[in-house]
């Protein structure tokens, strides 16, 4: 069964990434980089009491990728991998999920860092990162594990691009 679910932005996101070449992988690699996240008008009175929460989940629609594949080879590995394990903008939702440090709210403008979003990127959510709820204490992390192993080998052995 295949049914069609439309979503309508609720915002959209400003940063400094004007194309993906060299944009940051993942906000822990963005440390610092600044970004607005501008609110349309009609949802703003949701943005109440959020300001108490240090970091935000940003779930958002991958707008500059076309079409997809289920076999991608990630950016922090270099054999193919099933889409659904990696995070790469190619996938058939192109959903983006980042978890970024929130730092004011003004006017329906949030004032973000660590940010690893291309500019105008429509957003489709905002929820609060609370730990407890989304930091598994235990966590296995599947072929990220050896690919992490291999590039700090390769970064002691000072080959590391
Ligand atoms: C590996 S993805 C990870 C994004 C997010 N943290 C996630 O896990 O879903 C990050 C890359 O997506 C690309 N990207 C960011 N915003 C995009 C957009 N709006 N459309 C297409 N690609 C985008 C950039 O090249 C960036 O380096």
């Amino acid at each position: 069964m295949s049914t069609k679910i439309a979503y309508t932005p609720i915002g959209i996101v400003h940063s400094p990434h004007r194309r993906p070449r060299g944009t940051p992988i993942q906000p822990a690699t963005a440390a610092g980089v600044p970004g607005t996240v501008e609110v349309f008008e009609e949802y703003r009175e949701g943005l109440r009491d959020l300001e108490g929460f240090s970091h935000i989940v940003l779930l958002y629609h991958f707008h500059r990728s076309k079409g997809f594949s289920l076999r991608v080879v990630p950016f922090l590995d270099t054999r193919p991998r099933g889409v659904f394990a990696t995070r790469a903008p190619k996938r058939p939702n192109p959903i983006g999920l980042s978890v970024v440090r929130l730092k004011r709210i003004e006017n329906g403008v949030l004032h973000v860092r660590n940010v690893d979003i291309l500019d105008n990127t429509p957003l489709l959510d905002i929820k609060p990162y609370v730990p407890e709820f989304d930091g598994p204490t235990e966590a296995r992390t599947g072929w990220l594990e050896k690919a992490r192993k291999t590039a700090r080998r390769r970064k002691a052995d000072g080959r590391f691009a």
